[in-house]
């Protein structure tokens, strides 16, 4: 069935340790998250402090100093910090923010609800990454920013996104959820732009209890994060109080969840390098079968926090489709195999299409200056990357070499028994 297509019958998404509690096999599940030794005794001082600890700053200057910069704002989630950092930065309705393509609804949520236009460049073919090449042709006079993803936790090149940015005059900023702690060129996702956001939802490499953060070096920024982000835009005023003089929102991240998140950045470090180690075995193992490509690593990311698992099939070798293939992939035991086709936002997001055909505001004009149309044929790469991508999230820090060399048995078992 077509996203375009309401579907009656169609059931509400879920999200963390529910969504995967169906998810069988012989491979780890992220589920139950390994949670840090010093959990309960953080939750204990904010209970017993009578909610006065304050936790939530101790987690932001402690995630500032693991990623070396100036702020951490700390959010309930990524989608809340992209939010914040869309309000912030104050742009007219109907001005073009160009975003990647393949991602997770959280990345453009706030683009809308600011009434920004959110422009999805293509990926570069068999990358699920935007790159300056497929950014620069969409940059229009009402451009103002660039919001790239780090798609499963390959960076994105950013100094060519940099460049083309700079020469421009526009904001750059990174949606870091799947890369946490990665590193470019020896910099840390997050640190390559103006401002990153993170993730700390319990599936994610962090996982806490449904956590994120915005991190800054621009003092301006962080300022304005905190006023229209979690002050709901609101200044004493004196023998009078609290005056909303913007509209604002209270996008604050609670004491408790700064306590787990906490506890979790002391043990992430060892996570994302046995995640490091994992992927780039299990992509050595997958690339020794004829017809699978294991997702490229590139040269200049010195670690690969993988978050998600995933290859390619080179559909002609098969007598099966992509689908089918991850499916007897799942049913031999890599718990969660499957495409994510639902990725593309240009055409899983349906609401902008019905939006942007109707002229509805902010896609009339004004404050809109052009037509725009949004379906998976606009961005032609990412659509034919996404047919034969095959993805497991519940890739984890719990992966031995022994759990690689299963899962890349399995493929192999698959892509023999299914051979053209
Ligand atoms: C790339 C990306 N951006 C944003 C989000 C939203 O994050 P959160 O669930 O913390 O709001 C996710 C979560 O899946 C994501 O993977």
């Amino acid at each position: 069935m077509s996203p375009q297509q309401p579907n009656p019958t169609g059931t509400r998404a879920l999200y963390g340790a529910a969504a995967l509690a169906g998810h069988k096999g012989a491979l780890p599940n992220p589920f139950p998250r390994t949670i840090g030794p010093n959990a309960m005794k953080y939750l204990q001082e904010v209970v017993d402090s009578g909610l006065t600890a304050d936790m939530v700053g101790r987690f932001e200057r402690a995630f500032a100093d693991k990623l070396g910069v100036k702020h951490c704002i700390a959010t309930p989630g990524c989608t809340p910090a992209l939010a914040a950092l869309a309000a912030a930065f104050n742009f007219a309705p109907g001005d073009e923010i160009i975003v990647s393509p393949i991602t997770d609804y959280g990345t453009i949520q706030g683009l809308c609800s600011e009434n920004y236009i959110p422009v999805f460049a293509d990926t570069d073919p068999g990358s699920p990454n935007l790159s300056a090449a497929t950014i620069e042709p969409l940059i229009t006079d009402r451009t103002r920013a660039i919001l790239v993803v780090h798609k499963t936790g390959i960076i994105c090149d950013m100094d060519p996104i940099n460049d083309l940015a700079a020469k421009h005059g526009l904001i750059v900023y990174e949606d870091c959820c799947q890369a946490v702690l990665g590193r470019y060129k020896g910099r840390l996702a997050g640190t390559l732009a103006k401002a990153g956001a993170f993730s700390f939802d319990p599936e994610k490499t962090m996982g806490s209890d449904t956590g994120g953060c915005v991190v800054t070096d621009d003092d301006e920024l962080a300022e304005r994060i905190r006023f229209i982000g979690q002050s709901r835009g609101a200044q004493m005023v004196p023998h009078f109080g609290r005056a909303h003089v913007e509209r604002g929102y209270a996008y604050r991240m609670p004491q408790c969840t700064a306590a787990i998140c906490l506890a979790q950045l002391e043990i992430v470090d060892e996570q994302v390098a046995q995640r490091d180690r994992m992927i780039r075995y299990l992509n050595k193992l997958l690339a020794e079968i004829p017809g699978i490509r294991p997702l490229p690593i590139p040269d200049y990311m010195d670690v690969y926090s993988c978050w998600m698992a995933g290859f390619s099939i080179e559909p002609q070798q098969f007598r099966i489709d992509a689908e089918e293939f991850a499916r007897q992939v799942a049913e031999e035991g890599i718990p969660g195999a499957g495409l994510g086709k639902y990725y593309l936002m240009p055409a899983a997001c349906t609401f902008l299409q019905r939006q942007a055909a109707a002229k509805e505001y902010p896609f009339s004009t004004p404050p809109a200056s052009r037509s725009y149309s949004y379906s998976a044929e606009t961005c032609p790469n990412a659509k034919a990357f996404l047919e034969n991508f095959i993805r497991w999230s519940t890739f984890c820090e719990k992966y031995t070499a022994a759990d690689c060399e299963r899962a890349a048995e399995i493929v192999r078992a698959v892509a023999e028994r299914n051979r053209a």
